[in-house]
Order: structure tokens, then sequence, then C-alpha cells
């Protein structure tokens, strides 16, 4: 047996089966998580080196809550926790036009999936949710407030819970929030507390290792992708990535790294 062989061995083998067929029920629930965003996710969901819970923190109609539990229940890798008070209220979120809540969306579509019975919807603020939360997590998904102040306020009230070896993900680092970027910049990427660490999509994810010593490589690695979010981070200051800023925009983002997450090399690296 190869080391490419030992490492797989440690992912389901019907794993890719199941993402392809879940990517179809995620596609068919509106919102912005790309097809490789979703299967990063699932990949976490399935295969996180920890015990724990999924907590989602910004659900909109359900799009990403969806490809989380369709996972989960296939597993047994329950329960996905679904918070937000489902009315769009930060200047970052989604417009819901003339609609007061996005919740019965949110419902249709995670009944229709399937999925009810192992998402637990809290309909609330991530900070009302944090004081009464003890739970550790396994997986964190934060994709609420995309401001400076919001992404932040997240990271710090949930950060504690994360288990040894668990995954936090936060969307929208690679876009147009200059917010969550600086966030994550500040608080994952420079912290020593999180391991590996990379992006997918717009996606910026670590694993939570907080007494492990990195290795010099990724240190380098963590120092790399730090310094390419200082120069987007620089663009989007600015101003709106329109025009030559949006130029320079893609310039960085083409220098970090985030295409497709293949599955074997991930799971290798999270087991190291
Ligand atoms: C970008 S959408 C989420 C998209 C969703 N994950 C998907 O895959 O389609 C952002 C959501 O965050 C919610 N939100 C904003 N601030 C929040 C907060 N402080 N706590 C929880 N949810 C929040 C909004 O109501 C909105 O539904």
């Amino acid at each position: 047996m190869t080391e490419h062989d030992t490492v797989t061995a440690l992912l389901p083998p019907d794993l890719d089966a199941q993402r392809a067929a879940a990517w179809e029920a995620v596609r068919a629930s509106p919102g912005y998580l790309t097809e490789r965003e979703a299967k990063f996710l699932m990949l976490a969901a399935a295969a996180a080196p920890a015990s724990g819970a999924i907590l989602e923190i910004g659900s909109f109609k359900g799009r990403s809550t969806v490809g989380l539990g369709l996972i989960a229940k296939h597993y047994g890798r329950g329960p996905v926790v679904a918070v937000d008070p489902f009315t769009s209220p930060s200047s970052t979120d989604p417009a819901i036009g003339a609609q007061r809540s996005t919740f019965d969306d949110f419902q249709a579509n995670v009944h229709r999936a399937g999925v009810a019975d192992v998402v637990e919807p809290h309909r609330m603020f991530s900070r009302e949710l944090a004081p009464t939360w003890s739970r550790p997590l396994r997986l964190l998904w934060i994709d609420g407030d995309h401001t400076y102040e919001g992404a932040t306020e997240d990271i710090r009230l949930f950060r504690p819970h994360l288990a040894e070896g668990g995954i936090l993900a936060m969307h929208d680092v690679l876009s147009r929030f200059p917010g969550a970027t600086r966030a994550f910049l500040e608080l994952v990427l420079r912290s020593d507390d999180f391991g590996p660490t990379g992006f997918c999509g717009s996606t910026g994810w670590a694993q939570y290792r907080p007494r492990a010593r990195a290795h010099p490589s990724l240190v380098r690695r963590k120092a790399r992708l730090a310094r390419t979010l200082e120069g987007l981070l620089r663009v989007l200051q600015r101003g709106e990535p329109t025009g030559w800023r949006g130029l320079q925009h893609s310039f960085w983002r083409s220098l970090t790294p985030h295409g497709a997450v293949n599955a074997s090399e991930w799971i290798a690296e999270v087991r190291g």
C-alpha cells in the first residue's frame, strides 16, 4: 500500500459520489456558493478530524445548509446548527427586496432536500446564540455579517469552541468585502493557533491546532498567503474593485491559490 493509498483510505469511499449528488440539491437553492466551495465544505463536514457539531453562521435561503445537511445525514455526522435572523440585517447581506424574511424559503429548501431532521435552525443573531453555546465544533462555517466588526465578532465568539483538529471556514475572504478579508488575515492567518490553511474559491479555511508547533514549511506558506491577502486588502480598502482596481484585485487574487481542493491531499494535510 502506498502512502497515497493510506491517506485516501481515511476518506469515505463514496465521498465523491455523495458530493456530486448533494451538489445537485445545493444548486437548486438560491445563493452564491459555488460548486468548488460547496464541495470543499462537504469534504470538511465528512472528514474533518475532530468531533463535534457543525455550526453555520448565515444561512440565507439554505444553499450551504443543504450541502452540509446532506453530508452530515449520510455519514451520521450531524447536527448542522444554522443561526441567522433571516432578515439580511448587515450592509454586506444579499438583498431580500420586499420579503420580510428568508426563513420560509430556508425551510422549504431544507425540507425539499430531506435534511430537516439534521438541521437545527436558530432564528437569531450569532451573538445571541453565543452566550448559551457550549458544544464543541468540528466545523465552524462563517457566512454572516462580512463587515470587519461582524466577522471578527463571529471568530472571537466561536473560535474557543473549536475542537482541536476542527476546521474554520469563512466565505468571501477573496471577494469584495474588506471586512471579511481583514478579519481572516488578522485572526486566522496571523494566528499561531491555526495550522494548515488555504483557499477554495473565495472561501478561506484553516485547521485549529492550538498546541502543535507548525512545521517551518507551513509557517512559510501562511506567511506567503498573508502577503497576498495584504495586497488584496490594500486594493479593497481603496473602494469597490472595479476598473483599474478590479484588475489589481484580480492580480492579487491570482497570486493566492484558490482552486478546487484535492480531497486526498487535503486529508493528508489535516491528518499530518
Ligand atoms: C451571504 S448570506 C448567507 C448565504 C448562505 N450561507 C448560502 O449558502 O446561501 C448572509 C446571511 O447572514 C445573515 N446574517 C447577517 N448578520 C448575521 C449575524 N450577526 N448572525 C447570523 N446571521 C447573520 C443574513 O441574514 C444573511 O441571511
